[in-house]
């Protein structure tokens, strides 16, 4: 079974993002479990905080992927380019950095992302392949998961209901999770 850890770059209620993330969950195969982690609790990243040690949300959510066997981030797009709550939040996970390669390092990961815009989140997901790569996290390139127009793909309640998404979004969680296993074997 490959426990995949899911974090959403969104704290809004109604994210298309943590909505997405929730159908990957949903859609996961059988040898696959995807758990949703917030990063709502992680603050602003502080260096005179971190001096006196690491928040506690900040411990929790590095040792929850340290337990896990890979990740999934669901980022939206902000000009382009990754949210800020959602780097910060990884910052704070890279501290200090001699734990990067306990809490990251050969770590099976992937980044998938939705938009109610037209542009599908390709460039945010490019921008988090440098920090991934510095992390030393072991990204997985063999699919693509792009949502433009997400405003028409969920209903009101947040369940992704277009078809072909649902399909599209079923076989690229099928393809990470056997990259997952193959990566543990
Ligand atoms: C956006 N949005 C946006 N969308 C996009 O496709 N490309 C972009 O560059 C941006 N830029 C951007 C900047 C800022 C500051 C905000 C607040 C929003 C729109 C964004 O995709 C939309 O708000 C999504 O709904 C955010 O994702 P969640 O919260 O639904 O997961």
């Amino acid at each position: 079974m490959a426990n995949i850890l899911g974090i959403s770059g969104s704290l809004r209620k109604k994210s298309f993002n943590t909505a997405i993330l929730a159908a990957a969950a949903e859609l996961a195969p059988g040898t696959a479990r995807v758990t949703i982690h917030s990063i709502r609790d992680i603050p602003l990243y502080d260096g005179d905080v971190e001096a006196s040690g690491l928040p506690a949300p900040v411990v929790e959510l590095k040792e929850a992927i340290v337990a896990a066997d890979a990740l999934l981030i669901a980022t939206p797009e902000y000009n382009n380019s990754i949210p800020g709550v959602a780097k910060n939040a990884i910052d704070w996970l890279s501290r200090p950095a001699a734990d990067i390669p306990r809490v990251f390092g050969n770590k099976p990961a992937v980044v998938m992302g939705a938009t109610p815009g037209p542009n599908n989140t390709l460039l945010a997901q490019a921008a988090w392949l440098p920090v991934l790569r510095t992390l030393g996290t072991a990204y997985w390139s063999g699919g693509r998961m792009i949502v433009g127009g997400a405003g028409k793909l969920f209903d009101a309640d947040g369940r992704l209901t277009d078809e072909p998404t649902r399909d599209r979004l079923k076989k690229f969680v099928e393809g990470f999770a056997a990259f997952v296993e193959r990566h543990n074997r």
